[in-house]
């Protein structure tokens, strides 16, 4: 049944076949909670859980195959976690698609699949945690976005961007609403460049503001478990930035980014 009164809680990972989704749930393990590991690649998953059971074969993990873009099955499968574990303490919004273009030139469908995958599909998420949290009376909803959400990006990065600042804003609305009530949590996540499968043809040396995954993984997972409201992460360079990002003229901008 619950977790309540006892330090191992159970988080749900969207995204946890590769990259921040899949550093979060080893460290999520090291620190004792119980896990449900969602993605298209199962492959992935499932190796994920071996390696994370050899190390720690007191947890409990259960792996389910979850295309976020198939609505229907982001509700069975939340619901199914719920039941299967008897409550899901926390939910992470993380599955997400880097591709995209320039507006105008051609390639809508690039565009429409990143909207599809990262604001439709993560507000499916949302929808479908939150019927968990309102049954179960709690639960701490915690969004990936991404700090291009801070300001409106040119080019690759404009549907990403809007994508990524309509999910924070969904989660900005619940802490709203929820605001005063106890056992309801909230938390945006603003990575900065965090190393992964996403950005895998980025080098340390091109992008010298690339973090390797474990490090990057780590600031948000300390930022997680004190359930901050927002957090950039990691901290450094990224909160500075994020004040110069949001309130830096435009010529200054453009040449920043
Ligand atoms: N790395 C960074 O620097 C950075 C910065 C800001 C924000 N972010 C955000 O962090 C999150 C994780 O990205 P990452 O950097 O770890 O990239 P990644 O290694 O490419 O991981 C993306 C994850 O999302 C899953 N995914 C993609 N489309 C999906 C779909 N339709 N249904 C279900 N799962 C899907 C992938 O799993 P399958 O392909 O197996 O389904 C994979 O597990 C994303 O939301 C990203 O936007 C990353």
């Amino acid at each position: 049944m619950g977790k309540t009164g006892d330090m191992t809680q159970t988080i749900l990972i969207t995204g946890a076949s590769s990259g921040l989704g899949a550093e979060m749930a080893r460290q999520f393990a090291d620190l004792g909670h119980d896990l449900g590991l969602c993605a298209r690649r199962t492959d992935r998953l499932e190796e994920l859980r071996t390696e994370i059971l050899q190390r720690h074969p007191d947890r409990r993990i259960e792996v389910r195959a979850l295309d976020v873009t198939d609505h229907d099955a982001v509700f069975t499968v939340f619901r199914d976690l719920a039941a299967t574990f008897g409550r899901v303490d926390r939910v992470v919004v993380n599955a997400g698609r880097g591709k995209g273009a320039a507006l105008g030139t051609g390639r809508f469908d690039d565009n429409r699949d990143t909207a599809a995958t990262n604001f439709v599909g993560a507000l499916a998420q949302v929808e479908a945690a939150m019927e968990v949290f309102r049954a179960q009376r709690g639960g701490h909803l915690v969004a990936v976005s991404s700090m291009s959400a801070l300001r409106g990006m040119p080019k690759s990065m404009t549907t990403y961007a809007a994508t990524k600042a309509g999910l924070a804003h969904l989660v900005e609305g619940l802490r709203t609403e929820f605001y005063g009530k106890p056992g309801y949590d909230f938390t945006v996540l603003y990575p900065g460049y965090i190393a992964s499968e996403m950005n895998a043809g980025v080098t340390a040396a091109e992008n010298k503001m690339m973090v390797p995954t474990e490090k990057g993984v780590a600031a948000m997972v300390a930022a997680i478990e004190k359930k901050r409201a927002s957090a950039c992460v990691p901290a450094l360079p990224w909160a500075p930035l994020s004040i110069l990002m949001k309130h830096a003229p435009l010529p200054v901008f453009r040449k920043i980014i």
